[in-house]
């Protein structure tokens, strides 16, 4: 078992280049099941859920080949099965797009009920809703979801809650299903737009990704072609978080800055200077005396409960009270008992969390990365500490950050990967 050990307490320096969006690439990947022919993924994340849904797709019959460490050939037009491989859908939570993607294909799909990042109850309930409403029968037998799909056809399906995962896979079922689909009360995260734009360039007819109604008139089939994955809005911002409260200074490149406005508003609004250029952010907090926040994670354009973490990460180095209010998920609070080993004092009460910031009362530690971006936050209060701490269970950092010791190393952190 791998532990990144760090000598904290140095202020980040320099530049980062971000990767592409992890979230994008794991919708778009099994969306090339959809494409008869050759598909070319650029910008795509080095990263363990990426590899992940690789294996998925040479399980069902699909040929991928690494053109590079951030590109990749994919043709799916000869396929096996209509059944991925149980071992590897359970391992990871987006492996429901191959629900949406299987079933569009074959009109039937077969897939292991999803694993992945554990905060609270994780339920599919509003993606069964879109493919009922679509005329599929779904049933979950032996922990798969089985979907018969015989009669797919368009239809309008409305989400009672905002999804991320249920609006692409109802998207990625209707692209080639007859008549025109729309989607109400739809997410509208970067991503959406990115898989949205992605089919587009293959041949789909989808309008209003990025708003909360998506039409998606079924066209009869997608050709093949090549595709730029955007860059990682979490990634980026994980990155702003480490410079802020290690009170660096951090020029963030290859970066869409509109994805970034509700962190750049907030870190404004605390007294870290921000200056944005084309496709880079500078952060910069040298010297600064931050000041206390309250905010509340939403759906986008709202702040991101991915960074909700790193956002509490920072609030443990800053004098004052700060209120997290934690809107997204049930329980993504988790993690804070490890915080505390360094010190924090933070105070959880349901979806609130009270942290009385301090960087005077933080001190090394060793801790266990409970989930992704739980394992970023440790990993920013270890940066921001002066002393040796170690971050272990690093599988799940690994899942979604390309190269963060190299990326973190360049930015004049001591960080080393230690295998136990
Ligand atoms: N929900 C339902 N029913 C459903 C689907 C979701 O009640 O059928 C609820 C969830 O329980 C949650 C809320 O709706 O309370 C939002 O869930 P959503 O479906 O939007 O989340 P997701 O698609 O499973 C994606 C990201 C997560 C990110 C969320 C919210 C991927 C692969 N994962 O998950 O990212 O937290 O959207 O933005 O895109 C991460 O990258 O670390 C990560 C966990």
């Amino acid at each position: 078992m791998e532990k990144f050990v760090i000598s904290g307490g140095k202020p980040l320096r320099g530049e980062v280049e971000i990767s592409g969006a992890k979230n994008a690439a794991v919708a778009i990947i099994p969306a090339t099941l959809l494409v008869e022919g050759e598909c070319i993924l650029e910008n795509i994340p080095d990263i363990k859920d990426v590899n992940l849904m690789f294996d998925m797709l040479e399980a069902l019959g699909a040929k991928v080949e690494r053109l590079s460490s951030t590109s990749v050939k994919i043709d799916a037009t000869k396929l096996d099965t209509y059944i991925a491989k149980k071992e590897l859908a359970s391992r990871m939570r987006a492996s429901y797009y191959f629900i949406g993607a299987l079933l569009g294909r074959f009109r039937k799909a077969n897939v292991a009920l999803p694993g992945g990042c554990n905060f609270g109850i994780r339920p599919i309930d509003q993606h069964q809703k879109g493919f009922e409403a679509m005329k599929c029968k779904v049933e979950i037998k032996n922990g798969c979801v089985e979907v018969e799909g015989e009669n797919l056809q368009a239809a309008n399906v409305y989400f009672d809650i905002v999804s991320v995962g249920a609006t692409i896979n109802v998207m990625l079922a209707a692209v080639l299903a007859p008549g025109t689909t729309i989607l109400e009360n739809a997410a509208k995260e970067p991503h959406i737009v990115d898989v949205a734009n992605f089919l587009n360039s293959m041949g789909a007819s989808i309008k209003g990704a990025g708003t909360d109604t998506i039409k998606i008139k079924g066209v009869e089939k997608l050709h093949g072609g090549s595709y730029e994955v955007i860059p990682d809005q979490i990634e980026a911002g994980t990155y702003m978080f480490a410079a802020a409260a290690t009170r660096g200074n951090v020029l963030i490149k290859n970066v869409v800055t509109k994805h970034l406005e509700a962190i750049t508003s907030k870190f404004e609004e605390m007294g870290v200077e921000i200056q944005e250029g084309d496709g880079e952010i500078r952060v910069n907090a040298e010297n600064a005396e931050l000041s206390k926040i309250k905010v509340k994670t939403l759906p986008y354009p709202g702040f991101p409960t991915d960074l909700q973490p790193p956002m509490v990460a920072l609030l443990t180095t800053v004098k004052g009270t700060s209120i997290v209010t934690e809107s997204v998920w049930d329980s993504r609070f988790q993690y804070v008992g490890e915080l505390q080993k360094f010190g924090a004092n933070i105070t959880v009460n349901g979806r609130v969390a009270v942290v009385e910031g301090n960087m005077e009362n933080l001190s090394c530690a060793e801790v266990r990365a409970t989930d992704l971006r739980a394992g970023a936050a440790m990993l920013i209060v270890a940066l921001a500490t002066k002393g040796e701490s170690t971050v272990s269970n690093i599988i799940y950092i690994d899942r979604g950050y390309a190269n963060i010791e190299q990326k973190l190393t360049k930015l004049g952190a001591d960080i080393k990967r230690i295998d136990d």
